[in-house]
């Protein structure tokens, strides 16, 4: 007896690509090209560069193999953020977040596995994965990036925040992160609230299928709650694959960058970047 083979993710992000995304993979799109690295510019969502049919594939195969496997990580308004005040317009609040998350970092871990074997993680480490980031950043990265996949449920967000990381050398002047949302059908509606000019006054939608978003980070942003549509919360889930990417320095060997198309290696660096992620959550 012939046993069905598992439906399994293209090994190359580039496989995924419609034409306007391998025009923007292979520097041949100016628009979208090094967009990132105007200073004015913190984030670019793009839509119509994933194929909507493999997207919507790749969500089912991801939704069937690590919707079992997750974790719930949660922060929550702090108890006494109200009682423990004294004074008046004193209040402050940190990073406060409920969403599920898939462990990546231990490959002993069920999550991991599970992507392991749907080829969720070979997908994620592919050199176009980290090329598209670099070809819309504009900049030269290093190799070894973080992944994280993220899954939004019904009441699902992520409050005001901005990512910062003073404490970390090689992030502290900022860093790209992509994102590839895919949207279960039951899903209504999820949207990214960001900074611009000291207030929180931009929106995108960020519950589609196959959308990409790219960010330089730092800057302030929020992830609204997921709403389902009309009793179909079982179903809503929006699911985030995610990578993480430092700048490649000078010093970073030519071995540990991914560089955006077009681009001349740098000379003469001989030191190894360490390449750790930022630790983004
Ligand atoms: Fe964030």
């Amino acid at each position: 007896m012939v046993r069905a083979m598992a439906p399994r993710f293209p090994t190359q992000f580039a496989d995924l690509l419609t034409p306007k995304g391998r025009r923007i993979l292979e520097g041949r799109d100016p628009e979208t090209c090094g967009a990132l690295l105007d200073p004015t510019r913190p984030f670019i969502a793009l839509q119509g560069v994933i194929d909507v049919k493999k997207a919507a594939e790749a969500r089912d195969v991801l939704d069937a193999a690590l919707r079992d496997t997750l974790v719930t990580m949660e922060d929550p308004i702090p108890e006494d953020s109200i009682s423990g005040m004294v004074e008046n317009y004193t209040e402050a609040l940190p990073k406060t977040v409920r969403v599920r998350t898939a462990l990546l970092e231990s490959r002993r871990s069920r999550s991991w596995r599970a992507a392991e074997e749907v080829g969720l993680v070979a997908l994620l480490r592919s050199d176009t994965f980290a090329g598209f980031a670099a070809a819309v950043s504009g900049r030269a990265l290093k190799r070894s990036w973080g992944i994280q996949v993220l899954c939004y449920g019904p009441g699902d967000y992520t409050g005001p925040h901005n990512d910062h990381h003073p404490e970390e050398a090689d992030a502290r002047d900022g860093y790209v992160d992509m994102h590839v949302s895919l949207t279960m059908p039951a899903v209504d509606h999820q949207y990214l609230v960001y900074a611009k000019g000291g207030h929180f006054s931009e929106l995108t939608k960020v519950s589609t299928v196959g959308g990409i978003t790219v960010y330089r980070l730092p800057f302030w942003h929020y992830t609204t709650p997921l709403c389902a549509k009309k009793a179909r919360e079982d179903a809503a889930r929006r699911w985030v694959l995610l990578g993480t990417f430092l700048d490649a320095g000078p010093r970073t060997r030519a071995s540990s960058t991914i560089l955006p198309p077009g681009a001349r290696p740098p000379v003469g660096g001989t030191t190894l970047g360490r390449g750790t992620g930022a630790g983004r959550r």
